[in-house]
């Protein structure tokens, strides 16, 4: 099946045809998994080379400052994926921090890396209840701040046209304890503010795709299941939404991994109402396991592994995303305030377990 899905014609034939054609490299991979092929194709083109082969796209979550200063991680991005997606860059509060101020140096950069290294970018993301400017807020009203919402969709969006495939177009608005998340947004306009900026999005590019990008849905469960309804509803009423957004920040201790069984239904369903899945913000902390460093990091492979073979098993998910690639730079850290290592490279830029395991799992 990954062939039929590469010739889909998701995946970037250059690539593909340096090593042959992607019929003859699909073949070579699924037919006999030789681990000299797997490992050949790893050494010359990376996790990108084994998803563009099933016609998956693989990327990481990146920091313009990163790319600017660190030349060895931005070989590593360029080769090991075909997909980047701002970790903070293209944020309201850095975007748009004053009315009617935009700056997009650190988001162009992230865009124009990524065509140089024919990369996909997918924009993270235009309504969410953090990195808000302080000029933003409920005080201004609903009419007010809706047109804000509409101004900042429009240039955000507007300007990278063409440019980013798939927008996280509404974050995290589901709350943790049930029920729409206070914000700024919900607060100041209303529950209706998602319908809203998914029209803004796909006025201002009607070739992206929309998402709504969530954490803890990924399994069964209260939340996965508001988010269901949340989606449905949008979707029953022709609110312009393309997919949902799984984040998948999970640990081997907490948050819990969904079960490969729960995450196949959860995906079946979604699928059921026509919408897309990405995997957008995987990472899997190590914090409070047990066990020698290498047990933890084999555990955590296994993770990755167990997660990732039943999300790609699903014909809605089309692309999987790390929140970083590098253990140096995770975010987790300043997150949790202590150490972790919930990334594929070590802070050395090595590739641990859990790469080999994203790589299995691309090959299932
Ligand atoms: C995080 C970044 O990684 C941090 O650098 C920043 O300080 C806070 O935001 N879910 C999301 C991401 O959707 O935007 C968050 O990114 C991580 C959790």
């Amino acid at each position: 099946m990954g062939l039929e899905r590469a010739s889909a014609g998701t995946f970037d034939r250059r690539r593909v045809l340096a090593l042959g054609s992607a019929a003859a490299l699909g073949a070579a991979l699924s037919g006999c998994r030789a681990a000299a092929t797997v490992n050949a194709v790893l050494a010359r083109q990376g996790l990108r080379g084994l998803g563009d082969a099933r016609g998956v796209g693989i990327g990481a979550a990146v920091q313009a400052g990163y790319l600017a200063r660190d030349a060895d991680y931005a070989a590593l991005i360029a080769r090991e994926f075909s997909m980047v997606v701002p970790e903070n860059d293209m944020k309201f509060g850095l975007v748009h921090p004053e009315p009617g101020r935009f700056a997009f140096g650190n988001a162009d950069a992230i865009v124009d890396v990524a065509r140089a290294n024919a990369m996909q970018v997918r924009g993270h993301t235009l309504v969410w209840h953090r990195q808000v400017p302080p000029w933003v807020t409920a005080e201004l009203g609903r009419e007010r701040l809706l047109g804000v919402l509409g101004d900042h969709v429009a240039a955000v969006v507007g300007r990278y046209r063409g440019r980013v495939v798939a927008w996280d177009v509404v974050n995290e608005a589901i709350d943790d304890g049930g029920g729409l998340r206070a914000s700024v947004w919900s607060r100041g306009i209303g529950p209706d503010y998602l319908e809203h900026a998914f029209r803004f999005a796909r006025a201002a590019d009607p070739s992206a795709r929309l998402y709504y990008n969530d954490y803890g849905a990924e399994g069964l469960g209260r939340k996965s299941d508001e988010v269901f309804r949340l989606v449905a509803d949008l979707k029953e009423r022709g609110v312009p939404i393309d997919g949902v957004g799984l984040q998948m920040h999970v640990g081997l201790l907490r948050p819990p991994a969904p079960s490969p069984d729960e995450l196949a239904s959860n995906l079946g369903r979604l699928a059921a109402l026509g919408l897309d899945v990405t995997v957008t913000e995987m990472d899997v902390r190590l914090a409070g396991a047990a066990g020698t460093p290498d047990q933890k990091w084999a555990r955590q492979a296994a993770v990755y592994r167990d997660v990732l073979s039943a999300a790609l098993a699903a014909p809605n998910v089309k692309a999987v995303l790390f929140w970083g690639a590098t253990d140096r730079y995770s975010w987790i850290p300043g997150e949790t305030g202590q150490p972790d290592g919930a990334l594929p490279f070590d802070d050395q830029y090595r590739p641990k377990p859990a790469y080999r395991a994203i790589a299995d799992a691309l090959l299932i």
